[in-house]
C-alpha cells in the first residue's frame, strides 16, 4: 500500500551547517506520529520542509505517492503559537484562505462548534485566552480539510490542564475527520499518550522509533505509556541529547 507521506531528504543545510541528513519518515493513512529530539535538531525544519514551506533541500516529499512541489491543500500546518490575524474576527481567521468572506462558511461554524468557540465566532483573537486562541488555530488548520496535519510543539505554550484538554480534542477531531497527524513535541508524555509511533530525531536523522501498543482511549497514568516514555527518554540519553 501506497503510504500517505514518504519523506526523504539526503540533505538540508543552513550555509555550512548540516541539519537533516538521510533523513526518512512514511505514514500510513491515520497515522498519529510525534518527532522527539533535542533543540536544534532540525524538527521544525523537517516539518516546514514536508509541508512545502523550505524548498531548499536535497529530497523529496510524496503525498500519496506523487512528488510534491511547494505548498498542498491536503497538508495543514498549526504552529506552536495562534498566529491569528488580530484585525479578523474568529470566523474570519478560520476561513481565512486568501479570503475573509469565507468567514460565513457553514463550515467555519460547524469547526468552530467542534472546538466549543461558535459563541466566540464574532469576537476579535484579543478577547481569547492562549488556549481559545490556539483552538482557533486548530480549526483553522482543519479548513481546507487536509488529510495531514502537521503541528510544531502546538501547546507548549498553554497550561498543563488546556493542554489536556487541547490534546483530547485534537484526537477526537483527527478520528472524526480521518486527518493523519505528524506532531512536534518536546513532551515525551504528550508523545506517548497521543501517538501510534514515536520518532526519536538526533543529529540530523531517524534515530530510533517507538511503537506504542495501548489501545484506546488510554489512561494517562498506564504503565505500558510509562514504559514507552522510558524507553524514549533512553534513546534520548544513549544519543546525548538530552
Ligand atoms: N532560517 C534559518 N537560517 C539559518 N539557520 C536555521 C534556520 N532555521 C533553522 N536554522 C538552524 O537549523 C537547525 C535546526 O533548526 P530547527 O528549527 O529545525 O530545530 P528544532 O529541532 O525545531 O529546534 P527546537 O526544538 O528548538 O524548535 C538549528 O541549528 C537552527 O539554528
Ligand atoms: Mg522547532
Amino acid at each position: 500500500m501506497t503510504a500517505l507521506l514518504d519523506v526523504h531528504v539526503r540533505t538540508k543545510r543552513f550555509a555550512d551547517r548540516l541539519v537533516l541528513d538521510n533523513f526518512s519518515l512514511e505514514l500510513e493513512a491515520g497515522e498519529i506520529v510525534s518527532l522527539v529530539g533535542a533543540s536544534g535538531c532540525g524538527k521544525s525544519t523537517l516539518l516546514r520542509i514536508v509541508a512545502g514551506l523550505d524548498r531548499e533541500h536535497d529530497g523529496q516529499v510524496r503525498l500519496n505517492g506523487q512528488a510534491q512541489h511547494g505548498i498542498h491543500r491536503d497538508i495543514g500546518f498549526i504552529f506552536q503559537e495562534p498566529r491569528l490575524l488580530p484585525w479578523l474576527t474568529v470566523a474570519q481567521n478560520v476561513g481565512f484562505d486568501a479570503d475573509a468572506r469565507r468567514a460565513s462558511d457553514p463550515h467555519v461554524f460547524s469547526l468552530l462548534e467542534e472546538v466549543g468557540l461558535a459563541q466566540v465566532a464574532d469576537a476579535l483573537p484579543k478577547a481569547l485566552s492562549g488556549g481559545m486562541a490556539q483552538r482557533v488555530a486548530i480549526a483553522r488548520g482543519l479548513f481546507n480539510r487536509p488529510r495531514l496535519l502537521l503541528l510544531d510543539e502546538p501547546f507548549s505554550a498553554v497550561d498543563a490542564f488546556t493542554r489536556m484538554k487541547l490534546q483530547e480534542l485534537l484526537l477526537a477531531i483527527a478520528r472524526e475527520h480521518g486527518t493523519t497527524l505528524l506532531l512536534v513535541t518536546h513532551d515525551v508524555n504528550e508523545a506517548a499518550w497521543l501517538s501510534d509511533r514515536v520518532v526519536v530525531m538526533g543529529n540530523g536523522r531517524a534515530l530510533d522509533e517507538v511503537t506504542i501498543t495501548e489501545q484506546r482511549p488510554r489512561h494517562r497514568r498506564s504503565q505500558t505509556l510509562a514504559d514507552a516514555r522510558n524507553t524514549i527518554l533512553e534513546i534520548l540519553e544513549g544519543a546525548h541529547v538530552v
